[in-house]
């Protein structure tokens, strides 16, 4: 029996085991490990790298719309070159509801975004930012049952901020349809009160950004998701944690057996507050919620990826151009912070970075990356072909070579970002090929297919939630 393709000589890594074997791929899946395959289509000697499963970003953001004047840097053939040279192939972009809009409507139009134009797999999570009676008793659960088994809440900004009886609300969705809810847990009503106080004394540079979202913001709002979701019995997930306090809600919640799991990401391991410190308006292209802390707060957010606080490390990809009218410095007069559209860059970047500050420093094994990268993400969002090396799974690969050594810079890079916040890191280890269901999209880094050899996964319920009730 013959391949598609080979992966010869390379030493295959999942979240369990490491081991030296090759992989044969047909049809778009893995077909057998093991030594002597065979005869295929083609061989790619993968002699001193790692094989490992292809990264999967749960949290990215493209072609959302941003507010007035304000475009996202990424479509989707941007935004999924740059994860697939940044050795991902599947993203999970958000689909946010817009006010008035049925939500099937606006999936469809973000399905038709995407439609044609992926280079990696992609797989949509719903934002509900307005849970009326027809989202809540109809629409919702319908397009949990289609797939769409997860969906993203806010506790700030305007317009997508859900108060308590609404975030009770959209809990009981996800009890009823064994869902999992991701919380972006701030509190509004004290950034607001920060935000005006601020301005009012003149502190309206970027770094205010971080004054307005100081630590007991995100601490509250992450203790209050996890008592309304006691109150509901449902899991929660929460998204983009920053900090020990944040952390420390987590474990306790789950100390006493609740289902509460944790995301954090690249800007809270390597950048820190100073970064908004730039000189004129440079710190904006570091503004981002929640903000970048301090040394201290890096140091707790290695210590939540060791010890399982955290489950998924996602890059809460959400890019913007920073010399551009419709990007980090908009215009009409609005100089203060609380214009400056939040988000930064990291598709591309997040799993070099994990690689090279975790693994090649010796704080994280290699399995924890996989587990941490692609693994956890797999079986949190119920991708169940995807996320580890076995035979039937997709052929989602991503070789690495470990001793590359690359320092990175926006010109490396493959976003709509005319800047990457990451400029000048020095990591070691790179992914070099990216496979995606068996077909090479980067190989040796160098683009091989056309947009659309990626296309939308729909997916079963996490292996983390409850069943449906
Ligand atoms: O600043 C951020 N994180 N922007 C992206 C939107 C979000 O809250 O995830
Ligand atoms: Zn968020
Ligand atoms: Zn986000």
């Amino acid at each position: 029996m013959s391949y598609d393709l080979i992966i010869a000589n390379g030493t295959v890594a999942t979240a369990a085991d490491t081991f030296t074997c090759d992989v044969g791929i047909r049809d778009g899946l893995i077909a057998a490990l093991g030594h002597n395959l065979g005869a295929a289509n083609r061989t790619i000697d993968a002699s001193a790298k790692l094989v490992l499963p292809g990264g999967i970003d749960s949290h990215v953001h493209i072609s959302q719309p941003s507010g007035e004047g304000i475009v996202m840097a990424d479509d989707f053939a941007s935004g999924t070159l740059s994860a697939a040279f940044g050795g991902n192939t599947t993203v999970m972009p958000f689909c946010m509801q817009e006010r008035g809009v049925p939500l099937r409507q606006t999936l469809q139009e973000y399905h038709a975004r995407a439609e044609g134009r992926c280079f990696t797999d992609v797989s949509f999570h719903l934002v509900i930012s307005e849970p009326t009676e027809q989202v809540l008793g109809q629409d919702l659960p319908a397009l949990i049952e289609d797939g769409y088994t997860s969906f993203k809440v806010f506790m700030t900004y305007e317009g997508l901020a859900l108060d308590d009886y609404e975030m009770l609300q959209v809990m009981s969705v996800a009890r009823e349809t064994g869902a999992l809810v991701m919380v972006h847990a701030e509190n509004y009503d004290a950034i607001r009160f920060l935000t005006d106080r601020l301005e009012r004394g003149g502190s309206i540079a970027p770094k205010f950004h971080g004054t307005s979202r100081p630590i007991p913001v995100e601490r509250e709002a992450t203790h209050r998701a996890i008592s309304l979701a006691e109150l509901i019995d449902v899991p929660v997930m929460i998204v983009h944690v920053s900090n020990r306090e944040a952390m420390e809600e987590i474990a306790r919640a789950r100390s006493r057996g609740l289902k509460v799991y944790g995301e954090t990401c690249p800007q809270y391991l390597v950048l820190t507050e100073k970064d908004m410190d730039g000189l004129n308006m440079e710190g904006a292209k570091y503004v981002c919620s929640p903000p970048p802390r301090d040394h201290a707060s890096q140091i707790a957010c290695w210590e939540g990826l060791r010890n399982g606080v955290f489950q998924t490390f996602s890059s809460d990809h959400c890019p913007f151009r920073y010399d551009d009218p419709a990007g980090k410095l908009n215009p009409k007069g609005r100089t203060s912070f609380r214009w400056v559209p939040n988000g930064i860059p990291g598709v591309e970047t997040r799993l070099p970075i994990l690689f090279s500050e975790g693994v090649g420093k010796g704080r994280i094994s290699l399995n924890e990356f996989v587990a941490l990268s692609a693994t956890n993400h797999a079986k949190m969002y119920g991708l169940t072909s995807k996320g580890s090396i076995a035979v039937g799974m997709d052929a989602d690969i991503a070789i690495w070579d470990p001793e590359r050594e690359v320092t990175i810079t926006q010109a490396l890079l493959h976003h709509g970002s005319d800047y990457t916040p990451y400029e000048g890191i020095a990591v070691r280890g790179w992914p070099v090929t990216t496979i995606v269901r068996g077909r090479v999209v980067v190989s040796d880094g160098v683009l091989e297919t056309q947009p659309g050899a990626g296309q939308h996964t729909a997916r079963s319920r996490s292996a983390f939630a409850r069943p449906a009730a």
